[in-house]
């Protein structure tokens, strides 16, 4: 019963994300849900809620909701009780779904449930590493933005606002966001991959500077 509804789920999310552009397509989801499946065998957790809240975690369309984010939890809410999920669970995959971005850790809100921090971590491992750096320069061109001016500075947010309307650079981004996950997951186990992706961002850059500036 509850593997056909994460099956179900998945179908429903691959066909929603179909062509979304700008880094949170079907593929992201499916690395996500990978990710969250196997920190959440070392720990102590409803893997049924953590599987869907996965699954479910970007289910908005971006083009569509920029800045509302009552979107996503709302048409999350609407497929789980179109699969008769039950209402405690129903509520806390919502819940999750809602609170779940780096933008809003970026404000101040801090995760609470063992579900939701194995979901969070799993999205943020997907936003580090050779897959990190992929998308971040994917999102950059999405966004028409510049590569790398070394005349931009690196800004230190402190509010989600602040965060999402920056104009930044994809390198600048290292710095305002790549940079900082590894000392903000929850689980052991996704903080001993992020410290080994966070390595090899260190090392990337390095070779970036190097190739930028002539030097090899
Ligand atoms: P979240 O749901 O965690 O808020 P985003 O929507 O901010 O994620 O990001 C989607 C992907 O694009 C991530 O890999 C992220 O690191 C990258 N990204 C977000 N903002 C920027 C930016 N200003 N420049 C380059 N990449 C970005
Ligand atoms: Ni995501």
């Amino acid at each position: 019963m509850n593997k056909e509804i994460i099956k179900k789920t998945a179908e429903f999310a691959q066909q929603t994300l179909q062509g979304e552009g700008s880094g949170h397509d079907w593929w992201h989801v499916l690395r996500v849900w990978n990710n969250a499946k196997m920190i959440g065998s070392h720990e102590q957790c409803d893997l049924f809620v953590v599987e869907l809240a996965a699954l479910l975690h970007d289910i908005a369309d971006q083009k569509f909701h920029d800045g509302d984010d009552s979107v996503g939890p709302r048409k999350a809410q609407e497929w789980l009780e179109s699969q008769e999920v039950d209402e405690e669970r129903i509520y806390h995959i919502c819940d999750i779904v809602e609170n779940l971005s780096y933008s809003k850790s970026v404000g101040g809100t801090k995760v609470q449930t063992i579900e939701a921090q194995i979901v969070q971590d799993a999205d943020r491992l997907d936003a580090m590493g050779a897959i990190g750096i992929a998308r971040t320069f994917a999102y950059s061109g999405h966004k028409n933005r510049t590569m790398h001016d070394p005349n931009i500075k690196p800004q230190d947010f402190t509010s989600t606002e602040q965060y999402r309307n920056a104009d930044s650079t994809a390198i600048n981004h290292f710095y305002e966001k790549l940079l900082l996950l590894k000392d903000l997951m929850n689980t052991k186990t996704a903080k001993k991959i992020a410290a080994d992706r966070h390595e090899y961002m260190q090392q990337y850059l390095e070779q970036f500077y190097a190739e930028w500036n002539g030097e090899q």
